[in-house]
């Protein structure tokens, strides 16, 4: 993987995330590695499940995190790339076809902008709107396989795409945060994708693969396999549902959860010693208690499985016989719990691995957690890229190409 490298193409990644809003400046290096000059994180507390419930703290979460980065990378900043998540995604595979007027000529930038454009046609409801267009394939007079049919001659123009829809109001508001914090979106994008990009390798998506990214709020899921994104979608628990249960099992407060959770957790109950404990105060009464590791283990194996399987669900309900053949790659802050891919083995019956950003420069190796990979993702498709909402709004044919290597030929 390279980028054109020179420092006038600098760019900022903005993760809008449940637990943490998260902005990376970054450029490719004269390798045309991607280099990381500033990174800045604040807690978030304006978003549920992936969705702004809080403009005025999501404002501030935003402008504290770009400030920070723009202090350490020494510049100023205002175009930023946008993740976007939350329980109102939904995708669907999509295809159209086109007449070619003059078909010895070759099919032309404009007839690609068409078929895209009309594949976006489809029936949706009102308050829904397609945020992103990603080819699969093009074919040209029934035969399949063109990543890009110009100059290819035929009389007929075919396109099967992935389409990410999300709810209208939600991009609305996210957009909204973005502008008062002073910044400029250049484009938003699906929070998996982004994760996608950053940590899976060419073989991977070729052979097949689920990646979760297992946040604070949601879950974040996408499917590819031939080279191409073929599933996306949302499932909205991730590690703040895992604290919740753990303080309501436990009876502590929710700031004791989540640190009880990041120090003994582990969410394969067998791997845990039976006899292994810990104290902790209780909300009552601050009354020392004695918790096993064991039913602590218990109680976030209970909740992970569940994830586990609305994904598998969701999987089964999309796609007919999924090929994985390179199985399962989690990532997400929740990945950083041990057992997880473990459990995600016997429960996926799939290799399984923790998925990190990789060939990043900078920041002495802090950004390669699994925490970071959608915005990591994010940088990434920002400089492959000056793809904004779809397609069809100015950018050259050539610039929509730029955005579908980003995607599938990472
Ligand atoms: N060591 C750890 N063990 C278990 N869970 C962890 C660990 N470190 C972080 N987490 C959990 O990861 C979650 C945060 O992950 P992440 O930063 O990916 O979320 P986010 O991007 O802010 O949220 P989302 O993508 O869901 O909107 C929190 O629930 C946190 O408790
Ligand atoms: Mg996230």
């Amino acid at each position: 993987m390279g980028f054109k490298s020179g420092k006038a193409r600098i760019v900022t990644g903005l993760d809008v995330g449940t637990t943490k809003v998260c902005a990376l400046i970054g450029h490719a290096d004269e390798n045309g590695q991607l280099r990381v000059l500033g990174m800045g994180s604040s807690p978030s507390q304006g978003l549920r499940r992936g969705n702004v419930v809080d403009i005025d703290r999501t404002v501030q979460a935003i402008q504290q995190s770009v400030g920070k980065a723009e202090q350490m990378a020494g510049l100023a900043v205002r175009d930023v790339y946008v993740g976007i998540a939350g329980a109102h995604i939904i995708s669907q595979n999509s295809k159209a076809m086109i007449e070619i007027t003059n078909p010895l000529r070759g099919v032309h930038s404009r007839d690609i902008h068409r078929v895209l454009d009309r594949v976006k046609k489809i029936h949706i409801p009102e308050d829904r709107q397609v945020i992103d267009v990603i080819p699969q394939e093009f074919i040209c007079n029934d035969q399949g396989g063109y990543e890009n049919p110009e100059t290819v001659a035929c009389s007929k123009l075919e396109v099967r795409a992935h389409l990410v829809l999300a709810a209208k109001t939600a991009v609305q508001n996210l957009l909204r945060c973005v502008s008062q914090a002073g910044c400029r979106s250049r484009g938003v994008l699906l929070e998996a994708v982004a994760s996608a990009t950053a940590i899976l390798g060419e073989s991977e998506k070729h052979l097949g693969v689920l990646l979760l990214d297992i946040g604070g709020g949601t879950t974040d899921v996408a499917v590819f396999s031939g080279g191409n994104i073929q599933h996306s979608g949302v499932v909205p628990y991730a590690g703040d549902n895992i604290t919740n249960d753990i303080a309501h099992a436990l009876k502590v407060s929710r700031f004791d959860a989540e640190n009880i959770k990041k120090k003994y957790g582990c969410a394969f109950a067998e791997m845990t010693d039976p006899n292994a404990t810990f104290d902790v105060t209780g909300v009552f009464e601050s009354k020392r208690m004695c918790i096993s590791r064991r039913h602590l283990a218990e109680v976030i194996q209970a909740r992970c499985e569940e994830i586990f399987e609305l994904v598998q669900r969701q999987i089964e309900s999309a796609l007919h016989r999924p090929k994985l053949f390179s199985g399962v790659v989690l990532t997400g802050g929740t990945a950083l719990m041990p057992g997880l891919v473990e459990l995600a083995e016997s429960f996926f019956h799939l290799p399984v691995k923790v998925g990190v950003p990789q060939n990043v420069q900078g920041m002495s190796g802090v950004l390669q957690s699994p925490i970071y990979s959608t915005g990591i993702g994010l940088l990434m498709h920002g400089l492959k890229s000056h793809a904004v909402h779809g397609f069809g709004n100015g950018h050259s044919v050539r610039h929509f190409f730029k955005m579908l290597s980003s995607i599938i030929d990472l």
